[in-house]
């Protein structure tokens, strides 16, 4: 359907849909979707990327001994549930935001198995951290990390 500069926007309404005409080149979102997307976003590098990073600092971390490995891992669990928060809020607030009666249908199943793999994370990231077995340390560690690099790659393709 034409809107008032007479483009056509009707296929990109719903969510997932960036450009407002095949015409027109790529647009600057709103100031309000900007704070939305960046708080999303910055939690998703502090969650997800945290994870990266302290995986790959571990076996420096093991070379200083069983202290400082405990100690580094309590001090990122200060960091990331804070994050998962936020992204809690801030996943919550996308949707909100975003035209819903207009997704498609795999849209909202991308959402429905994202939704899905950030509770996987979460419960993975929790059972890790009590984890006291070698292998349930390995297990929930890894777990955690491919659910949440899935979050973020579901995220992307949410976002079109
Ligand atoms: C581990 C947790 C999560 C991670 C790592 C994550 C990551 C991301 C990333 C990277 C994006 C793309 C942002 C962009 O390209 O601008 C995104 C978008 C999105 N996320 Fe998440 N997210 C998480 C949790 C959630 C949750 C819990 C929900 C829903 C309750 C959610 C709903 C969405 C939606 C709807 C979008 C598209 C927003 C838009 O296009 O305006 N996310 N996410």
């Amino acid at each position: 359907m034409p809107d008032a500069t007479g483009e056509a926007t009707d296929w990109r309404d719903g969510p997932g849909r960036r450009q407002t005409g095949a015409m027109s080149g790529p647009q600057l979102t709103s100031a309000l979707d900007a704070t939305r997307l960046t708080l999303h976003v910055l939690a998703a590098t502090v969650w997800v990327g945290g994870q990266l990073t302290v995986a790959g600092l571990l076996p420096t971390l093991r070379g200083l001994g069983a202290a400082a490995t405990r100690s580094v891992a309590a001090a990122f669990g200060r960091l990331q549930w804070p994050a998962y928060v936020v992204l809690l809020a801030t996943g919550i607030w996308n949707v909100t935001a975003v035209h819903l009666g207009q997704a498609s249908g795999a849209w909202l199943t991308v959402l429905y198995v994202k939704v899905g793999v950030v509770l996987v994370a979460g419960v993975s990231a929790y059972l890790h951290q009590r984890a006291t077995s070698t292998l349930g340390l390995a297990v929930g560690g890894a777990v955690t990390a491919l659910a949440s690099v899935a979050a973020l790659a579901l995220g992307v393709l949410l976002t079109g």
